[in-house]
């Protein structure tokens, strides 16, 4: 006899119904939600059962652990060790936000979502619906970004659908999220000294103006804090990419079908039809918002690459650079 394959054949409905995404979730279900920085793929973050669904829905290696999402400071206090002075006032500053702290757990959050590590990574979301579907619950949320394991994170309710359609129940539709880059995560190494492991919605510049120091930067290790360096890229388009030296690059794909990336400003030697601006009106919180939303559409035209502008190195400038680092092709 035949050996019958199953395969996963969810039917995925977008909705804005914070009770039947609750719903699910107590029911051990996925769940797509909104977040200000990216969509994530939520779980109780206390049923390994739940969560190994967001592995395995993702295609993420599980050595790659996830953040739990909580409605307050209060909460988050429930799962970690008594927090350092530093990150209440990082917390009490930013939360709701985009900032996630790498706090001491107090193993009450299953090791399956710390893949092992003696740290929790927490953090208070800021959009009105998720922070709703949190206070519901009596559960944290288990959430990486939602997209399939490499690919670049979703900023719509529709860019999940794209990559999750058929294996997951409900996605909470809460708009285009508004800053539109993941997290910046941080902790404290072993000498106390805060350290940043991933650029992202909040700017080293303000922390460096909430703690009074520069927290160093140390962001190899993240995306892969077992094995640095061994997943080759991510948040990368199918379309080859390339950072920087634009007019250098233009020349070396002469007669090839090209779209560049620019900041604000149409590169004179190409024709404008080829190029998408990130910012028209100007600002970095524009571009970082369009930052994904742009590279999916870039994606989709089947070019032979796409060539991008680097941006100055400050304030969220340094989060979109990061971002296309590791969208670029990687010479390894
Ligand atoms: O903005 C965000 O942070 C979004 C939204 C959904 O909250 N989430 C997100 O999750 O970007 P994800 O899984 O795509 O990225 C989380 C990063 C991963 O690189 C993971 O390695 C790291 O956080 N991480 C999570 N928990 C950790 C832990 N206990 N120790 C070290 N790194 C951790
Ligand atoms: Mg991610």
């Amino acid at each position: 006899m035949k050996h019958k394959v199953i395969v996963p054949d969810l039917e995925t409905t977008i909705g804005t119904d914070v009770e039947v995404a609750a719903a699910y979730l107590r029911k051990g279900e996925l769940v797509a939600v909104p977040t200000e920085t990216v969509y994530g793929l939520a779980a109780n973050a206390l049923s390994e059962d739940a969560v190994l669904k967001i592995y395995a829905a993702k295609n993420r290696p599980r050595f790659n652990p996830l953040i739990i999402h909580v409605s307050s400071w209060k909460q988050a206090l429930q799962f970690v060790l008594p927090a350092n002075a530093d990150a209440e006032k990082l917390a009490q500053a930013f939360w709701p936000g985009p900032l996630t702290l790498l706090l001491p757990s107090n193993n009450k959050i299953p090791p399956l979502v710390t893949a092992g590590s003696p740290r929790v990574a927490v953090r208070v979301p800021n959009h009105p619906l998720t922070i709703q579907l949190l206070e519901l619950l009596d559960f944290p949320l288990a959430a990486p970004s939602a997209n399939p394991s490499g690919y670049i994170s979703p900023t719509t309710a529709q860019h999940v659908y794209a990559g999750l359609n058929g294996t997951i129940p409900y996605i909470l539709d809460g708009g285009t999220c508004m800053v539109g880059l993941e997290s910046t995560i941080i902790g404290w190494n072993e000498a106390g000294m805060a350290e940043v492991y991933r650029l992202g919605g909040v700017p080293m510049e303000a922390l460096t103006k909430v703690l009074g120091t520069t927290p160093l930067l140390s962001t190899q290790l993240i995306e892969n804090p077992k094995a640095p360096g061994q997943l080759k890229s991510h948040y990368a388009p199918h379309t080859p990419l390339y950072l920087g030296n634009v007019a250098e690059r233009i020349k070396e794909w002469a007669g090839k079908n090209i779209r560049l990336i620019r900041f604000r400003q149409y590169h004179p030697q190409v024709p404008e039809a080829q190029q998408i601006l990130l910012a028209p009106g100007g600002t970095m919180e524009e571009a970082a918002k369009n930052l994904f939303s742009v590279l999916r559409q870039v994606d989709q035209m089947k070019a032979d690459v796409i060539i991008a502008e680097e941006f100055p190195q400050e304030g969220l400038g340094s989060a979109i650079n990061d971002r296309l680092q590791r969208a670029q092709v990687q010479f390894k």
